[in-house]
């Protein structure tokens, strides 16, 4: 009897712990709004799952309710799978007015078996021209994977699975203006983009494919939440809980960036010569 009320103790507790972090983390509902798309957005398993969907009449789109002031960010993405040429599911942080700093992911589809592109950009005071694009060293269509933002005083890192693709420093002793004092909601949308999207606008959008869907889950903030003027984290917490506001890359993230940087990089504008005549920006040639 002891014996076995010992083990439907030790087979409830986990359990319990575990449909409580569901819980916790499944509640899209509470964290985001559906913008636009008439009905194309969903929200559905209990707030777990988020899609998005694109046909020829319209494509679809949400954001956080929240906004943030720094904040390492985390969703797990699945990205329209098959024929998905044309397409481009983007999601960023992005403050307003003409000013505006963002921070994008954006995935351009392709054709069945073809590699998407993972094109990163960083806006600072409206001006952007910073992009990074990668191939993934995975099928980002055949499951979920995690696609995070750090965003601190310090540095921006866009990082998949744990593992740093690129990182913007504060060169604001440079002259380069770095997003810090105007807070950004989370965007995201999924549309046709097939003028410019698969090889540069050759391909074009299979509509006998459609509806395409993009899906979203296992969203996490650490984040400082921008409301009224005040951000949550100037007063309440102690300064450890938040380390990543002030996270830098160790010596195993920067090897691996390396990697990610000499292997599926594909376009750098801090390489791009051609492109800045007149001399790369000073951010590129600061490290
Ligand atoms: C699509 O596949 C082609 C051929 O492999 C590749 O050149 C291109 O970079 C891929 N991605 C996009 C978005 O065009």
């Amino acid at each position: 009897m002891a014996s076995c009320s010992g083990v439907s103790v030790m087979l409830v507790i986990p359990l319990l712990v575990s449909s409580l972090m569901l819980a916790f983390a499944g509640n899209l509902n509470q964290r985001f709004d559906i913008t636009w798309g008439e009905g194309r957005a969903k929200i559905t398993n209990n707030g777990e799952l988020l899609t998005l969907s694109l046909d020829k009449a319209s494509g679809s789109g949400f954001q956080s309710k929240n906004e943030y002031l720094f904040g390492k960010i985390d969703m797990q993405l699945k990205l329209v799978p098959g024929n998905s040429a044309g397409t481009v599911t983007a999601y960023s942080l992005s403050s307003k007015g003409s000013a505006w700093d963002e921070i994008d992911y954006e995935f351009l589809g392709n054709l069945s078996g073809d590699p998407y592109i993972l094109h990163t950009n960083v806006f600072s005071q409206g001006k952007g021209n910073r992009e990074q694009q990668f191939y993934l060293w995975f099928d980002p269509t055949a499951d979920f994977h995690t696609y995070s933002i750090l965003w601190n005083p310090q540095r921006i890192i866009f990082s998949v699975d744990g593992t740093p693709i690129r990182e913007f420093k504060n060169s604001q002793s440079l002259g380069v203006p770095f997003p810090k004092n105007q807070p950004m909601r989370i965007y995201s949308s999924l549309w046709n983009a097939d003028d410019w999207a698969t090889r540069g606008g050759l391909v074009k959008t299979d509509w006998t494919q459609a509806p395409f869907v993009a899906s979203y889950r296992n969203f996490n903030a650490d984040a400082c939440i921008w409301s009224s003027g005040a951000s949550s984290c100037s007063s309440s917490l102690p300064f450890t809980t938040n380390s990543w506001l002030s996270q830098e890359l160790d010596t195993a993230s920067q090897q691996r960036l390396t990697w990610v940087q000499k292997n599926y990089m594909i376009y750098n504008y801090c390489t791009d010569t051609k492109r800045f005549p007149q001399g790369l920006p000073p951010e590129c040639r600061s490290s």
